[in-house]
């Protein structure tokens, strides 16, 4: 489930992104594609840059695999750097203090919708 627009935003109905599920989109920003992904922990969305302050490359080697198996965390699957899903702070790891990059997110009626940094 992938949809992008021209606007600079990025919508996916939010039923489709399950608790303890994410999804993966790539957005247009003032001529610049941004890669990034939601993630709906508990219930609660958010959404992130996919570049890991590591080294920068995206978390999911899988794609669209970012949960840990206990699903308590968010995995960089290159160094194993662990992040809270509600926060995107670096928990553990090479990164650790260090944070993902949030994107603004909203609900509209049923639908999530992300958008470019202003
Ligand atoms: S690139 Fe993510 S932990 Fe090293």
């Amino acid at each position: 489930m992938r949809r992008m627009t021209a606007s600079g935003e990025w919508r996916c109905p939010a039923a489709g992104v399950a608790p303890g599920h994410t999804a993966t989109f790539r957005l247009e920003c003032g001529g610049r594609a941004i890669r990034g992904f939601v993630v709906n922990h508990d219930g609660r969305y958010r959404a992130y840059v996919n570049r890991c302050p590591h080294v920068g490359t995206p978390l999911d080697l899988w794609p669209n695999e970012f949960f840990t198996e206990d699903g308590r965390s968010l995995i960089c699957s290159t160094h194993g750097a662990l992040y809270e899903p509600d926060t995107g702070r670096c928990t553990g790891g090479p990164c650790a203090g260090d944070r993902l990059t949030p994107l603004p997110l909203s609900l509209e009626g049923d639908s999530l919708v992300v958008r470019c940094h202003e």
